[in-house]
């Protein structure tokens, strides 16, 4: 078929439009005789009929294995070098109970970044020893909270926090564990990474203000200095950026050691995974070793110990093990000068997947209940929120007989697509449903229409007669499975 000039210029037409992607699924992703794209062993079609649609669905044993692999190779690269690795699963990318214990059953600690994150960590019954508390903005309650209730350690962010911590600390009685986050001047996105002498962000403190902070650190009997922490970015798919922020933060860390202990080094998180079959992170047993390297190699060179590593991975973790289900309503062919393409417009939107709007995220698609071999056609899969940018996949090609009613499928939406949406235009957000040995399961309940109205307090006041429905607007299938959810 013949490239598309609409298409961006990395998107080549595909011989088959059915064909998942290598490195882009679930490990259990595959399509059925039948045709329909199955995942934990359970068809697109069974999850609609189901569950209904839109719905988030991760594989359960792609999300636990891809934990413990990355600790059992982070646990290795830094035995080589002689020290040992805390691994913090970032929460921001994706929390739930469940989560929260899977990622506890394969060795990693929790990262949280606010008391709400904290609230659902503890309630999976995460031992509070094990969470560490970020945020530029951490509330007084938050502090007071953490402090309280054991919190492992606390990331400090800026110079007022230092007081903030020990107060707290001191009120509770205990001698908080703490890391300062510093801004190496290292950034990050995907292939690149720009260094700079100054970073003009929100998160960390500045760089040559560090060792004063430190002292002031030390001084606080109710604070423990554990080191550095730092946080270069997201989507990062090679190891050049991790080695340059690590080289500058290592000086720093052996500037702090004259001074006293530094028992670690917190290098953050940010590896990338892949959205689209053009993307190619570097596999994580090859960063492991990479930054393994570096770290050594950098300790070496200054004559210092190693110190502990701490590394905090989100989307790497969950990312690739998660996808959304969507039903299609409408499709319209637009003609743009000589070429065409086909808008295909599904029951969710930037309301389950922000990350094209906010970040201009790729993403890619799938027909999910049955292969075709009609023509691939360029698609572009649009939103039902009325908002021109409400886009969850700019460019793909999907067999060009798409139609009202068949079910696609986006991979990869497993982190930062549940835990950044929004009720825009009153969409109840779709339930997460895991997917392992054949069953689906809910692990979070979409909301229904009686959740966005539960918080309206005119409603009490109302004379009229309201009439609610338990659906979240977005189909019948979506009734079925909000209903279905509540009796579960
Ligand atoms: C401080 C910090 N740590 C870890 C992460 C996790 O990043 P990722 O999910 O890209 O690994 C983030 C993401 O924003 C972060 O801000």
């Amino acid at each position: 078929m013949a490239h598309n000039p609409l298409a961006p210029e990395w998107l080549s037409s595909p011989a088959d439009a059915n064909t998942l992607a290598d490195g882009l699924w679930p490990s259990s992703a595959h399509r059925s005789d039948a045709g329909a794209i199955t995942i934990g062993g359970v068809s697109a079609p069974e999850l609609a009929a189901e569950f209904g649609t839109p719905l988030y669905v991760i594989d359960e044993t792609d999300a636990r294995t891809r934990a413990a692999e990355l600790r059992a190779a982070f646990d290795t690269e830094f035995a080589r070098i002689g020290t040992t690795v805390k691994v913090y699963y970032a929460a921001k990318a994706f929390l739930s109970t469940e989560v929260a214990r899977w990622m506890v059953d394969a060795g990693l600690n929790i990262d949280v970044c606010s008391g709400g994150e904290l609230a659902v960590a503890l309630a999976a019954g995460v031992e509070p020893g094990r969470i560490g508390f970020h945020g530029n903005n951490k509330s007084h309650a938050e502090i007071d909270d953490a402090t309280r209730l054991g919190v492992g350690t606390i990331i400090i962010d800026s110079p007022v926090e230092i007081n903030r911590v020990a107060a707290a600390a001191a009120r509770h009685g205990v001698v908080q564990n703490v890391r300062l986050r510093v801004n190496s001047g290292v950034h990050a996105h995907t292939h690149e990474f720009l260094a700079t002498s100054h970073e003009d962000q929100k998160f960390g403190v500045v760089f040559e203000d560090a060792p004063a902070l430190v002292a002031a650190i030390r001084a606080e009997p109710s604070l423990n200095f554990l080191g550095l922490h730092c946080h270069i970015g997201s989507q990062i798919f090679g190891v050049d950026g991790f080695a340059e922020s690590a080289s500058r933060l290592l000086s720093l860390h052996a500037e702090l050691l004259t001074d006293g202990p530094v028992p670690e080094l917190n290098l953050g998180g940010g590896f990338g995974i892949a959205y689209t079959s053009t993307d190619d992170p570097s596999p994580i047993a090859d960063l492991a070793a990479g930054l393994a390297d570096i770290v050594a190699a950098e300790c070496a060179r200054r004559g210092i110990a190693v110190p502990v590593i701490a590394i905090e991975p989100g989307r790497v973790v969950i990312g690739p093990a998660g996808v959304t289900l969507y039903e299609v309503g409408t499709t319209k062919p637009v003609r743009i000068g000589e070429n065409t393409r086909l808008y295909v417009s599904i029951d969710g939107g930037m309301s389950d997947n922000a990350r094209p709007a906010l970040y201009g995220a790729e993403f890619s698609v799938r027909l999910a209940d049955r292969v075709s071999d009609a023509e691939p056609a360029l698609v572009r899969i649009a939103g039902k929120h009325c908002e021109s940018g409400d886009i969850v996949v700019d460019a793909d090609y999907l067999p060009g007989d798409v139609a009202p009613g068949d079910l696609v499928m986006v991979p990869a939406t497993g982190a930062y697509c549940w835990s950044l949406a929004s009720n825009y235009n009153y969409l109840g957000r779709p339930a997460v449903v895991a997917v392992v040995d054949g069953k689906a399961r809910v692990i979070v309940r979409g909301e229904t229409i009686d959740d966005l109205l539960a918080r309206d307090a005119g409603l009490a006041r109302s004379t009229h007669k309201v009439t609610t429905r338990s659906t979240n607007g977005t189909g019948a299938t979506s009734s079925t499975n909000q209903m279905k959810e509540t009796t579960r």
